[in-house]
């Protein structure tokens, strides 16, 4: 029934379902890729997914790692990875040094990095000019500038680069894309993304170790609190499913929580410059609230709505029909290409936070696979956030933050590298 959008062709991607036990060995590579881990030590919250998703198809495994700037704490966490104690590092320079001196056939093929925000830039720029593929969070960097800065050393090597908006890997956040490439919305009129969560109003900077305070701390954390933390999610979700590009932003930023340095509460109302009008609205204080990531889409033709808190479907409302829900059900003719191959079980299994998050990995690995074996890959327009959606997200950040202080000015918010 559906046919594949323009710009994600099939070739670009690695179908899982029906699950393929060739795709554990990389084709043409033949063999599994080597995955090295900065940040993600003991009581981390995003490392651990990281390894858990990037090995989730069997098609890489962790040999290195830097799981903490303490080297004991580094040590501590390497047995739970199964990492050997002669590729546990201290630090990110001493992982970098140790793998480029092995052979080709031994070092890591891509460092992931799962430490808080300031450290973001500077691993990154060390792991590409060291000629590694990197798998970054979010938010890319602490500033716009680092962000600029990292995206130009991007650009003068080859190296494959992902960011984990991770939330661009569940099946029906690319069916819902993929229906709007296909026209089957009309015009895109307005979008809406929130992300509530509730922890920050009942956790104080100091009770809860290392999470809330760095978070918490603009110099970890950058100029933005929860703008940073959360609503960048929503943002790049909006632009990813829709692709319509910012032309402006108006941004009001408030902080309940006496005491706290930074926002954690925010709403940001986006111009777009094909007439779109979108609001982004982010809370960590909303009391009882989980991770509530919300995304509607209004078009001329209908509109459709999804919940990260029920992944597996997507609410959609034709002009003139029934109401519809889309379930992620392969096989039955009713999702788009991209979403199917998205997908690994049978309908009514419930898939989830982890495999949105493997099927990032999923594409990234593609691309590792082409690089090491000379053949060409995309990397703007990828299947998976990278570089450029991440200078987008830090313009995002700096453009809320600065319209804030100026009693909600619109600030420009149009990047010309943006993906489309
Ligand atoms: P965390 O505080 O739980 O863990 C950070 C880990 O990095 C700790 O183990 C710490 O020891 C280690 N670390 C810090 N500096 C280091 C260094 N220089 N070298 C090696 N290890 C170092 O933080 P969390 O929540 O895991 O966040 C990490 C990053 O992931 C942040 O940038 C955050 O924004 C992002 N994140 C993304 C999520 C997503 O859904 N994509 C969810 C949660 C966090």
């Amino acid at each position: 029934m559906y046919r594949l959008a323009e710009n994600f062709t099939i070739a670009e991607f690695t179908f899982p379902f029906p699950p393929r036990v060739d795709m554990a060995l990389n084709p043409p590579l033949n063999r599994k890729l080597r995955m090295g881990l900065v940040g993600g030590g003991p009581g981390s919250l995003i490392g651990p997914v990281h390894g858990i998703a990037a090995e989730f198809e069997h098609r890489c495994t962790m040999v290195a790692g830097a799981f903490s700037s303490n080297p004991e704490r580094s040590r501590q966490a390497a047995p739970s990875y199964g990492v050997d104690e002669s590729r546990t590092y201290g630090s990110y320079e001493a992982l970098l040094d140790g793998e480029s001196r092995l052979p080709e056939g031994e070092r890591i093929d891509f460092l992931s990095i799962a430490t808080p925000n300031h450290t973001h830039f500077e691993i990154a720029k060390a792991a590409v000019e060291a000629g590694f593929n990197v798998v970054c969070d979010k938010p890319l960097t602490l500033d716009l500038a680092e962000a600029e800065a990292l995206l130009e050393t991007v650009e003068n090597s080859d190296v494959v680069f992902a960011l984990t908006h991770n939330y661009t890997g569940y099946p029906m956040i690319r069916q819902a894309r993929e229906m709007i490439q296909a026209g089957e919305f009309g015009k895109i009129n307005a979008t809406r993304c929130q992300y509530i969560q509730g922890w920050l109003a009942d956790t104080s900077e100091d009770d809860n170790g290392t999470l809330a305070a760095w978070r918490t701390d603009p110099a970890k954390s950058g100029a933005a609190g929860t703008f940073g933390d959360i609503a960048t999610h929503a943002f790049q979700l909006g632009r990813y499913v829709t692709g319509a590009l910012p032309e402006s932003v108006s941004c009001h930023l408030k902080t309940f929580v006496p005491g706290r340095q930074l926002d954690d509460y925010g709403t940001a109302v986006i111009r777009y410059q094909e007439g779109a009008l979108g609001i982004v609205t982010a809370s960590q204080v909303t009391h009882g609230r989980e991770n509530d990531l919300e995304l509607e889409v209004d078009g001329t033709l209908g509109s459709l709505k999804w919940r990260q808190e029920s992944p597996n479907e997507l609410v959609v409302r034709r002009k003139g029909q029934p109401h519809q829900i889309y379930t992620r059900s392969p096989g039955t003719g009713t999702m788009t290409p991209l979403a199917e191959a998205s997908s690994r079980l049978p309908a009514g299994h419930p898939e989830g936070f982890y495999e949105a998050f493997a099927n990032l990995y999923n594409a990234v690995f593609d691309d590792i696979a082409r690089r090491a074996s000379g053949s060409p890959f995309e990397r703007r327009d990828t299947v998976y956030p990278n570089v450029y959606d991440g200078v987008e997200g830090m313009m995002f950040i700096e453009q809320c933050v600065a319209s804030s202080e100026s009693d909600a000015a619109w600030m420009p918010l149009s990047y010309p590298a943006a993906r489309q």
